[in-house]
């Protein structure tokens, strides 16, 4: 028992240091070149955006087979399944970022990186042009860009509401909770105000708003009713859902569970079958859906988060209408190998910003992609050498092929729900245990090791000291 205990010691210790050591050292790297060693054309690869399907790729790529350039108006990958954690202080927003720069020195080749958005794709001449007006040719384009929070055109919404997507709207939604619990306090007991302002409305049941609502609800449960009890009688949370239930991706015991769970003893008010139509200064306006009749209801609020799903981005909206193929408003339309319909040679699409049948828009499913492409890419450097000196040998390109590995939520009081697949049968699980899964999932999926520090502690100094309730 001691050699084992010395051995395995010694050999996790051993991975710490080289894991810390590989983290906080950049590489020595291959530079970019017009010839790859042989004296063929090295080729330009673009990669746009800087999120899941982007990075995944980026880290699984040999860079040294391209001149790789990637271009995002974000300097950082941002690890979106805790950010609804974040506004209320349960996880700092600096625990969840990489930063690209020190992403691109961790690569075999060197990657050039413009903090920039694309304004244009021109898929005829094979060039972008960035929001300052630089050209860029390229030979092979990913397309990450992800999406933008969808609005359905709902009068009011953009000017009323916080969304949930990027740390722009955390900072934005803590601010303003902050901000109304500090003008509820300084008025009086009893002034119908001040149940205004505490009154938090989340609108949309998908997985956003539902882990939002949950962490609101533990920090009021948890910090506010301790420090600020004065407070507790005005305070209200409410969830606001089109369809008849929330979570509609899961299992039904599982939603169940979550819907009883979060509307126990009024902690969470669900209103259901409610479809918001317009929104003002002050009051959602939404539709209540009932057997036998339709009814309209004001809701007030104080503050107000919006997550209701995705949109395509302008940048793909116009690319689309470039490419007869592309005849789709839901998304970019791909094949089976991930290239885009109607530029099927040179760009590849992958992500949120993209519209497949049976390909979700998750993390998971970007994360495969942009895995799959780093592959695809070394085969297509194959072929091409294989062409470039002349020799025969057929290499296929596979289909990109999407591996289910379950669904995770946090539904708040340290409980989650999971389906869980194991042997390719889908199981559900919900309650504490399911919550430190989520929580060792989440540690798991984390890709660099100092975010994982990090996040594991924040959840301990949450557990010893109560949430950070300062800006
Ligand atoms: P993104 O990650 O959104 O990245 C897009 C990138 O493109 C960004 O870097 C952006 O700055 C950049 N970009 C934008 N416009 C341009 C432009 N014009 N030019 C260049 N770059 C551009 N999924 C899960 O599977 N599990 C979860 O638990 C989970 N939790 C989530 C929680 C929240 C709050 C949210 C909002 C989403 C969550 N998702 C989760 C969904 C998941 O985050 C997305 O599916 C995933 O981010 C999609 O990856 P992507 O690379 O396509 O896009
Ligand atoms: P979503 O599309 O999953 O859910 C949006 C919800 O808003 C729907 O239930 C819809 O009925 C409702 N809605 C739409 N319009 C409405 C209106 N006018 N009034 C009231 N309700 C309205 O969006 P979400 O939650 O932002 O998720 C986006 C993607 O990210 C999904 O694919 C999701 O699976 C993924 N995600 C996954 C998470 C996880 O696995 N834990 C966490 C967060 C997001």
């Amino acid at each position: 028992i001691f050699r084992f205990t010395l051995l395995s010691t010694l050999a996790i210790g051993s991975y710490l240091t080289y894991e810390i050591y590989r983290e906080s050292n950049p590489r020595k790297q291959a530079p970019q070149s017009l010839n790859l060693a042989n004296g063929q054309k090295r080729k330009t690869l673009i990669i746009l955006g800087s999120g899941w399907g982007s990075v995944s790729l980026l880290k699984n790529l040999d860079t040294s087979l391209y001149n790789v350039i990637l271009i995002s108006p974000r300097n950082y990958f941002l690890f979106t399944p805790l950010l609804p954690s974040t506004p209320v202080g349960t996880i700092e927003l600096k625990s969840i970022i990489e930063p690209v720069r020190t992403m691109i020195k961790r690569c075999k080749g060197e990657v050039k990186y413009f903090e920039n958005s694309v304004q244009d794709i021109d898929p005829i001449s094979k060039n972008i042009t960035l929001n300052d007006g630089k050209i860029i040719d390229y030979d092979y384009l990913v397309v990450g860009v992800g999406s933008k929070p969808t609005t359905f055109n709902i009068p009011g919404v953009i000017e009323n509401s916080s969304f949930l997507k990027e740390i722009s709207d955390a900072k934005e939604i803590k601010s303003k909770i902050f901000k109304n619990i500090e003008l509820a306090s300084a008025l009086e007991n009893g002034d119908p105000l001040r149940k205004k302002l505490l009154s938090f409305v989340v609108v949309g049941g998908g997985p956003t708003g539902v882990e939002f609502a949950a962490e609101l609800s533990d920090y009021i449960q948890q910090d506010i009713n301790k420090w600020q009890p004065e407070l507790q009688n005005d305070i209200s949370i409410t969830l606001v859902e089109a369809a008849p239930n929330i979570l509609p991706s899961f299992n039904k015991e599982l939603i169940q569970y979550a819907e009883e769970l979060l509307s126990s003893k009024g902690k969470i008010q669900l209103k259901l079958n409610t479809i918001v139509k317009e929104v003002d200064s002050n009051y959602l306006k939404g539709l209540i859906k009932e057997q036998n009749s339709d009814h309209m209801e004001h809701i007030p609020y104080g503050v107000l988060v919006w997550a209701t799903g995705n949109a395509p981005r302008d940048i793909c909206q116009s690319l689309m209408s470039k490419l007869k193929q592309q005849d789709s408003r839901r998304g970019l339309l791909i094949n089976d190998k991930l290239q885009l319909l109607g530029a099927e040679d040179s760009i590849f699409a992958i992500g949120d910003c993209t519209f497949h049948p049976g390909l979700f828009p998750t993390a998971q499913v970007a994360s495969q992609e942009g895995k799959y492409l780093a592959n695809i890419f070394k085969r297509l450097h194959k072929i091409e050498r294989l062409a470039f000196e002349k020799k025969i040998r057929k290499i296929e390109i596979p289909d990109f092929k999407y591996k289910y590995k379950g669904a995770l939520a946090y539904i708040g009081q340290d409980k989650a729900i999971a389906d869980v697949v194991t042997f390719g049968k889908t199981y559900p699980s919900a309650g504490s245990l399911t919550f430190y899964f989520w929580k060792s999932a989440y540690l798991t999926m984390l890709s660099s090791f100092r975010n994982k520090i990090l996040v594991a502690l924040d959840w301990t100094k949450v557990s010893m000291f109560g949430r950070n309730s300062s800006e």
